[in-house]
């Protein structure tokens, strides 16, 4: 029987919830502290250099970089219908601004090797950015195909929210290549001779640890079926 003393919300919900917002707001700290870094040191490049073509490549491709990360972490803390509903929305818009930016940053990439007669996908990072480029356009292809026209293709909604687990799967896939990917361009030569001192290439090391930590902490087993899900 609820009476005046009786509080409002169960206890147990309100500890599960302030312990977990813990985590979360720490990990989002670190995350975001990644980030930044990160962009800090490639920004740190740009700046000492003429503003022409290329710039265009790693601008985009940092915004890319930075909505893919930020797309999946508004997710993974999810639990209610509610906020799932609220992620989802938010998780579509902030991937398709990446998307879009990562088409922007491609273009001027291939776009200023052609201008100035160069061979494409020579290196490690230009193949492994033209497959990310590709697998890039089947995620997300899949992800709003599921999320806005369940029914029409997937014959009932129950059917394509089981194929959620694909999609979350292959996100996670896709992150590491991004990252990897981004890893790889920072470390060609041109970007590092112009940073200011070579010696700071290490933070760059600082920065992917700290978005490890930040991604790995909020990931929820029984989201993936590996323990079971929390009691509200
Ligand atoms: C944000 C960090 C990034 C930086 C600093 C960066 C830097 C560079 C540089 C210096 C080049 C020219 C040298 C080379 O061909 O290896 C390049 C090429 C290339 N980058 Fe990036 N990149 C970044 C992120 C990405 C991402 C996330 C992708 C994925 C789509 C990507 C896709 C490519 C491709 C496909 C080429 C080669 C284009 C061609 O050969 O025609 N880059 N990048």
């Amino acid at each position: 029987m609820t009476t005046e003393s009786t509080p409002l919300l169960n206890l147990n919900v309100m500890k599960i919830h302030s312990r977990e917002s813990l985590k979360d707001k720490a990990s989002v700290i670190v995350l975001n502290a990644g980030l930044l870094l990160f962009i800090g040191l490639v920004v740190s490049v740009l700046v000492r250099l003429p503003f022409n073509l290329f710039t265009y490549h790693p601008i985009f491709m940092i915004l890319f970089v930075t909505c893919c990360t930020e797309g999946i972490a508004l997710l993974q803390s999810t639990r209610t219908t509610q906020e799932k509903k609220r992620g989802l929305r938010h998780h579509a818009i902030v991937q398709v601004v990446g998307y879009i930016s990562a088409i922007i940053g491609f273009t001027a990439i291939v776009y200023n090797k052609v201008v100035s007669d160069k061979e494409h996908f020579t290196s490690l990072h230009g193949q492994l950015g033209l497959a990310l480029f590709c697998y890039l356009f089947c995620q997300s292809l899949f992800g709003l195909l599921i999320a806005y026209t369940p029914s029409l293709i997937f014959g009932n909604v129950a059917t394509a929210k089981r194929l959620w687990k694909f999609h979350r799967m292959t996100g996670y896939i896709l992150l590491v290549l991004v990252w990897l990917t981004a890893q790889l361009g920072v470390r060609a030569d041109y970007m590092i001779s112009n940073l200011w001192s070579e010696k700071l290439m290490w933070l760059h090391w600082v920065a992917l640890l700290f978005v490890i930590v930040g991604i790995v902490a909020r990931i929820r087993l029984w989201k993936w079926g590996i323990t079971s899900p929390p009691q509200l």
